[in-house]
């Protein structure tokens, strides 16, 4: 084996990736897929399964990939994919956390409480706190080591984006709490981490960065214009900082941190 293949390799990885139905879940599978890794991609909807299997069988390779249903707000949802996901695979060591997005926007006064809520549970309960509890309890129950979570968090976890108050909380929550569970998971050998990614078009965000005729909306442009590198993100440009994070080798003694993958976005000034 090469050096960087001993390094980056995750032909020792078991991973599972939440929400996968998603643009960038779907990105990730991809990566994950032509590192070597097994990978087990967790759909919101039975409906889904069919089409994202076809989608990935020809990157997996002897039995590498296995695709199932989990609604991440559910515990016992969480607990029937992941006794699946171990009968067909074996006993996953990385899960990514990509259940998650906004829904609508509005001035703080018209907030939708029912929305609020919905994000709310979405991004922190469905996109972290429910699979990561399950995952953490059966890794520190067997005494496993060499595990990971990646969360994903967001430009909002750092700066309030305007009007997308629950997602804003959310994501700041991601953020915190990947530091808060680095922390209490380190001693036992689970690491811990989460990429921020700037803007990248996906089912969620497409409303809010384009008008119906294509053209970029007024936020879309004032997005663009605040980062350095004047563009959208390119899915693919999140793949290398998700393996990176993790390979137990290449990051074995990094957790807790918050890696913006984001053109600049958060670098920008006057
Ligand atoms: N696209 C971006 O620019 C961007 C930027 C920063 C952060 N993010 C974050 O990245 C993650 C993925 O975003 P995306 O752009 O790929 O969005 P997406 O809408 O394409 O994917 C999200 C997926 O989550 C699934 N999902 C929704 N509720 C679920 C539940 N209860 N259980 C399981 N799955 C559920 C959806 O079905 C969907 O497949 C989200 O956390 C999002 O906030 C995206």
């Amino acid at each position: 084996m090469s050096y960087l293949d001993q390094l980056f390799s995750l032909q020792d990885r078991l991973v599972v990736i939440t929400g996968a139905g998603g643009a960038l879940a779907g990105s990730l599978a991809q990566a994950y897929l032509q590192a070597g890794a097994r990978v087990a991609l967790w759909v919101h909807r039975t409906e889904a399964c069919a089409p994202l299997q076809e989608k990935f069988s020809p990157l997996a390779t002897n039995g590498q990939l296995f695709v199932t249903v989990a609604d991440t707000n559910d515990a016992n949802q969480v607990d029937k994919a992941f006794v699946a996901t171990r009968n067909a695979l074996g006993l996953p060591n990385v899960l990514v956390n990509a259940a998650g997005g906004n829904q609508g926007k509005s001035p703080f006064t018209d907030l939708d409480l029912d929305q609020f809520d919905r994000v709310l549970k979405l991004n922190l309960l469905a996109g972290l706190v429910v699979p990561t509890r399950h995952f953490t309890r059966i890794w520190t129950a067997e005494g496993v080591r060499g595990c990971s979570v990646l969360n994903i968090a967001s430009m909002g976890s750092f700066v309030p984006l305007s009007g997308v108050w629950a997602y804003n909380a959310a994501k700041a929550a991601v953020l915190n709490l990947t530091v808060g569970l680095a922390k209490e998971f380190g001693p036992v050998g689970i690491r811990v981490n989460a990429l921020a990614p700037g803007f990248f078009v996906g089912q969620q965000n497409r409303a809010l960065l384009y008008q119906e005729d294509g053209q970029l909306s007024a936020r879309g442009q004032n997005i663009l214009s605040r980062t350095p590198f004047g563009r959208f993100g390119a899915l693919e440009e999140c793949q290398g900082a998700a393996l990176f994070l993790s390979s137990d080798k290449a990051a074995g003694f990094i957790t807790g941190v918050t890696l913006p993958v984001d053109g600049g976005f958060l670098a920008d000034n006057i």
